[in-house]
């Protein structure tokens, strides 16, 4: 599907971007909160994400959420402890958790620090079906799923040329990351491609080859993960800086 068929926003700057992604997130909070009285979203690791999570809690955008409504996962996490310097719960604490009024009842980090990779993957997604009260083989379903792209097209930890990129059943999957050397965590496409809307949040030029290839050329998710994602009977959004859609050749009008 050409580029111009797919919902893309571009903005001139980073800073811009993130504003503008901001404001998303929080209109489908405002109106998963109207709808449902709650606003499920599974948060990313990276520095884009991040750099979300800081303007989330500034202001103006700091009382706007009603965070007692909010409860928040990952869709990915590194093999660390929560207090690791690699741990993207830490990261999302010290840019946004510790600055919010929410409740640490209401934040359900994958148990990271247990030793065996599979175990965690298996008890996150107990932890996700008790949350949402959903028994095989019915899927959660997120209100908004936020992802980052790598410079190799991963999403999520979903890596190029691993399994879990192809997963059908399950919910959360444990891969090996060659080039890590480690196991991460995360939600499968079966999971991702469950949520009522999923956004990509985008910027630098190093990423600009890689997203004209996820969006503009041929369908590869096993080298390039980040096309995996296309929700079934949700939303796909893409908030992308100018830098990073320079590549593109069907920009959106
Ligand atoms: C992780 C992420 C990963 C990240 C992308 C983009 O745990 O690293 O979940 O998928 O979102 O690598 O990261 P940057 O925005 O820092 O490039």
């Amino acid at each position: 599907m050409p580029s111009s068929q797919r919902d893309i926003h571009v903005y001139p700057t980073s800073q811009a971007l993130l504003e503008a992604a901001a404001q998303h997130l929080l209109e489908h909070a405002r109106q998963a909160i109207a709808a449902r009285n709650s606003f499920t979203l599974a948060l990313a690791g990276g520095s884009t994400p991040k750099g979300l999570y800081a303007r989330l809690a500034d202001p103006p955008f700091h009382g706007q959420l009603d965070w007692t409504k909010v409860r928040l996962f990952w869709g990915d996490e590194r093999h660390v402890p929560p207090d690791h310097a690699d741990s993207n719960y830490r990261m999302a604490h010290e840019a946004l958790l510790s600055r919010v009024p929410i409740s640490m009842a209401q934040v359900h980090r994958v148990p990271s620090e247990l030793p065996d990779a599979q175990t965690v993957a298996d008890q996150y997604e107990a932890v996700l079906r008790k949350q949402f009260d959903v028994s095989e083989p019915d899927i959660p379903r997120f209100d908004f799923v936020l992802l980052g792209m790598g410079q190799d097209g991963h999403t999520a930890s979903l890596f190029p040329g691993t399994q879990a990129v192809q997963e059908t059943s399950r919910l959360v999957a444990a891969p090996w990351v060659e080039k890590f050397q480690t196991s991460r965590i995360t939600f499968t496409p079966v999971l991702l491609n469950h949520a009522r809307q999923v956004t990509f949040l985008i910027h630098g030029r190093a990423k600009a080859e890689t997203l004209h290839a996820v969006l503009e050329g041929p369908f590869q998710p096993d080298t390039l993960p980040a096309q995996i994602i296309g929700p079934r009977a949700g939303t796909l959004t893409w908030f992308v800086d100018q830098e990073a859609a320079g590549a593109l050749i069907f920009l959106p009008r």
